[in-house]
């Protein structure tokens, strides 16, 4: 099952959520800083999904505890919202998905509390750098083991590495889609991209060796080393020329 936008009206209704998302991200980034919770974090995201008629989607689909996924340093993706009191230099991913008469659209973003060090910075700027070495490969009939043979060159390039477990994925009309979005090369994945198919690009990154473990909580993926990981992500709908960014 996957989504192909068949319609003005369909791509209107996932811009529509796309521009909620983004708004999310943006309004709870501005208060990450020393000294609030995560959960009060989480609140932010949850007014600003409310206000706009939206909801988030892991709680309902999964059950997840949180209108956000927030993970912080070596937390990669899935972390919970809690009592944590966010410390100076703290890497905090947010990642948002959230719906919207049926349709979905899915972000992240990874932004410093108080003053970030050379390593969180350079691992943030390069997560975004393989985002967009990746979304210059995305057109109607490319190949998607492209996509991650551009993100894990752009990861190397700098010394990061991406945790190999984790993908993008279709999205659109569900949370988790078809296909696909590895974030390496797959020789022998032949699929390729079509016109209208909505998919997330998500290079997540560690700079250590990006080998995922699921913590005690049972939902939070971590770092085995305890490296940092930084995380970033759009959704965007394949076009013939290229890409039209649903979360910009
Ligand atoms: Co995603």
């Amino acid at each position: 099952m996957f989504m192909s936008v068949k319609s003005a009206y369909e791509l209107q209704k996932l811009r529509e959520i796309g521009k909620i998302v983004r708004h999310t991200l943006d309004e709870t980034a501005k208060h990450v800083r020393p000294g609030i919770t995560t959960l009060e974090l989480d609140a932010v995201a949850r007014k600003v999904l409310e206000a706009n008629g939206a909801a988030s989607a892991p709680p309902m689909v999964y059950g997840f505890p949180g209108a956000l996924c927030i993970s912080v340093n070596e937390e990669a993706i899935h972390g919970i919202p809690s009592g944590r009191v966010l410390s100076d230099g703290d890497l905090v991913k947010l990642d948002c998905v959230a719906v919207k008469d049926g349709y979905y659209a899915d972000a992240a973003i990874t932004v410093a509390a108080g003053s970030a060090g050379p390593t969180q910075l350079a691992l943030t700027h390069c997560a975004e750098k393989a985002f967009q070495a990746a979304l210059r490969i995305v057109r109607a009939g490319a190949r998607i083991c492209e996509i991650g043979r551009a993100v894990e060159q752009t990861a190397r390039r700098e010394g990061f590495r991406v945790f190999r477990e984790l993908c993008g994925h279709g999205v659109g009309r569900k949370i988790h889609e078809e296909p696909q979005i590895p974030n390496y090369y797959e020789a022998n994945n032949r699929q390729r991209l079509t016109e209208g198919l909505v998919i997330t690009i998500e290079p997540i990154l560690a700079a250590g060796s990006a080998i995922p473990v699921l913590a005690r909580d049972g939902w939070t993926i971590r770092s085995s080393d305890g490296a940092l990981a930084a995380h970033y992500e759009h959704t965007l709908m394949v076009t013939r020329q290229g890409a039209i960014l649903i979360t910009a």
